[in-house]
């Protein structure tokens, strides 16, 4: 008989499924000032079992893919990927997000009580250019033209609910600008 294999993916659990939302807003650069754009979309989170690093370390791991349209034209404005990571012995959680504009970062955070609460998952993760455990990748030319200095996301689970909020610090047009994206989503059954 085969052995079945149970991965306890802690609180990346509470992700895997299919998820939609309609009430989001973008707010992004453009030359001459500010975008504001509303989108909807959806995130599908895929279980990516669990692997062992260096011979010590465990992470459970789902697959993602976020697709985002524009509420004006349905067209997708923003496509991006990447895994979801849980170290349980550190409860260390870990976001890599890869965009089309040859943009990837690694964000992470320690976990603890805080974060789950009656039933509902906070997470607070982020990355900078500068954060020696939590970086960010990008080309030559977004370095110089459009550079990413931080990204933060927050987002809570509950009840089938999600609300995610992204602030991403940009240099460009000769500013900084804090690029933003904030929906609510819910898990399709
Ligand atoms: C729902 C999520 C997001 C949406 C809808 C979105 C949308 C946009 C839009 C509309 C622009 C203006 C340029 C254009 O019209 O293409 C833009 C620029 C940019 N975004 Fe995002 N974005 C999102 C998330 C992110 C994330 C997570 C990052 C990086 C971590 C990022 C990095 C950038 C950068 C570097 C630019 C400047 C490039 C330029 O305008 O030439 N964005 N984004």
């Amino acid at each position: 008989m085969s052995e079945i294999i149970e991965i306890n993916y802690g609180p990346l659990a509470a992700l895997i499924g299919v998820w939609k939302g309609d009430k989001g807003i973008d707010i992004a650069p453009e030359s001459d000032g500010t975008e504001e754009n509303p989108y909807y979309e959806t995130i599908t989170f895929e279980e990516g079992g669990d692997l062992t690093n260096g011979e010590e370390q465990v992470l459970a791991v789902l697959h993602y893919r976020k697709i985002v349209k524009r509420k004006s034209d349905d067209g997708i404005f923003h496509d991006e990927t990447g895994y979801w990571m849980w170290d349980a012995k550190e409860n260390v959680i870990m976001h890599s997000l890869n965009i089309p504009r040859a943009v990837s970062l690694l964000a992470g955070a320690k976990l603890n009580d805080s974060n789950y609460k009656n039933g509902k998952l906070s997470i607070d993760i982020s990355a900078g250019i500068d954060n020696e455990d939590w970086g960010i990748v990008q080309s030559p030319f977004m370095k110089q033209k459009a550079l990413t200095k931080n990204y933060r996301q927050e987002l809570t689970v509950e009840n089938g609910k999600m609300i995610c909020s992204e602030t991403t610090m940009l240099e460009i047009y000769g500013r900084a600008f804090e690029h933003t994206d904030k929906n609510e989503l819910t898990l399709q059954s």
